[in-house]
C-alpha cells in the first residue's frame, strides 16, 4: 500500500474521469468539426461547469507525481498480483467503474474503447491495430484498486529530468518536490541526451500500466500506441525530442496515428456489444493469454 495518505478531494476532484477527455476535446479539437461555427464556439467556452475540477485535477496531478512516486507506484502494480482475469471480466469489470456524473450523458468504458476499435476497423487497419482500441484504456481499472484519478489519468511527461512549459498548466509544477530538486531539475536530469524512451520513466497511469500488463503479446507499434498515448507534450507538442532516439520517432508515428481514433470517434449510437461480441473473442484470443494478470 502508498505510504501517503490523500483526502477523499485529492483523491477524486474529477466528478467523472472522463473529463480529462472531454478537456483533452478542447484542447486540441476535432478538425472536422471546428470547421464549423458552432462547434468553434462551444470549444472556445472554457466557463463551464467542470472546468475548476480539471484545473484542481491537473493541481494535484503536477504536485504529487514526482520520481519517488513513479517509483513507488512501479513497485506497488508491475508485480501484477492483485487481481487475475479472464480477458472478457476483465472488461466487465472495467466497466464496474462509475463516478459522480450523469450516467444518461455519460458513456461506460467499454462504449468508449469499442467506438475507438470499431473506427480503426472502419478504416481498414490491421487486426492488431483494431485490438489496441479495443484495450487501450484497460489501465483505468487502477481507479478500481482505490488510486487516485491523477495516477490514472491525465496527461503524462517524463519524471527525474526538467518538465517541459509545453506540458499542460506547467505552473502547477512549482510544487513539485522534484523541481527544486537539482538531480531532477536540469533539462536530462537523471537521463543522457537521446537516451530512448525506453530509459526513461513517466508519470505513473493507465498507459505505462497496461504497457507492462501486455508488452509479451502485441506488435512494437501496438505498443507504442498503449504505452504513449496520453504523452501529449510530445505527441502534439514535441517537447521531449532531446530524449528520443531514431527507433522513438520512427514508432510515435503510430501514437499519432492512434491519437485522433481515441480522441473523435465518439459516436451518438452506442456500439452493439452483443452484435460484436464473436468478432472480438477471435481477436483477443488471437493474441492474448486466457487470462490476465493486473
Ligand atoms: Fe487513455
Ligand atoms: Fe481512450
Amino acid at each position: 500500500m502508498s505510504t501517503t495518505s490523500y483526502s477523499n478531494a485529492e483523491i477524486a476532484p474529477l466528478a467523472s474521469l472522463d473529463d480529462w477527455e472531454d478537456d483533452l476535446l478542447k484542447r486540441y479539437p476535432d478538425p472536422d468539426s471546428i470547421a464549423q461555427a458552432k462547434a468553434k464556439e462551444e470549444f472556445r467556452n472554457y466557463d463551464q461547469p467542470g472546468r475548476d475540477t480539471v484545473t484542481e485535477f491537473y493541481r494535484l496531478n503536477h504536485k504529487y507525481q514526482t520520481y519517488d512516486f513513479v517509483m513507488e507506484k512501479e513497485r506497488e502494480f508491475l508485480k501484477f498480483d492483485k487481481k487475475e482475469m479472464p480477458v472478457w471480466d476483465a472488461f466487465q469489470f472495467l466497466n464496474t467503474l462509475v463516478d459522480d456524473s450523469d450516467p444518461d450523458i455519460e458513456l461506460d468504458q467499454l462504449q468508449h474503447l469499442l467506438q475507438t476499435s470499431e473506427a480503426i476497423r472502419a478504416d481498414g487497419h490491421p487486426d492488431w491495430f483494431v485490438l489496441t482500441g479495443l484495450l487501450h484504456d484497460m489501465g483505468k481499472v487502477l481507479c478500481l484498486f482505490g488510486e487516485p484519478q491523477w495516477a490514472v489519468v491525465g496527461d503524462t511527461f517524463p519524471v527525474g529530468c526538467k518538465h517541459s512549459d509545453r506540458i499542460v498548466y506547467p505552473e502547477f509544477f512549482e510544487a513539485n518536490p522534484d523541481s527544486k530538486d537539482e538531480r531532477y531539475n536540469t533539462q536530462y536530469g537523471v537521463y543522457e541526451p537521446n537516451c530512448g524512451l525506453r530509459n526513461v520513466h513517466m508519470s505513473w497511469g493507465h498507459d505505462e500500466y497496461l504497457y507492462q500488463m501486455v508488452k509479451d503479446y502485441l506488435p512494437e507499434s501496438a505498443l507504442y500506441m498503449i504505452r504513449y498515448h496520453s504523452f501529449y507534450a510530445q505527441h502534439r507538442e514535441q517537447a521531449y525530442n532531446h530524449l528520443m532516439d531514431a527507433h522513438d520517432h520512427e514508432y510515435f508515428k503510430w501514437v499519432k496515428l492512434f491519437n485522433p481514433y481515441d480522441l473523435y470517434s465518439k459516436a451518438p449510437t452506442p456500439p452493439n456489444w452483443k452484435e460484436l461480441r464473436p468478432y472480438y473473442e477471435d481477436l483477443a484470443a488471437k493474441y492474448l493469454p486466457t487470462t490476465l494478470k493486473f
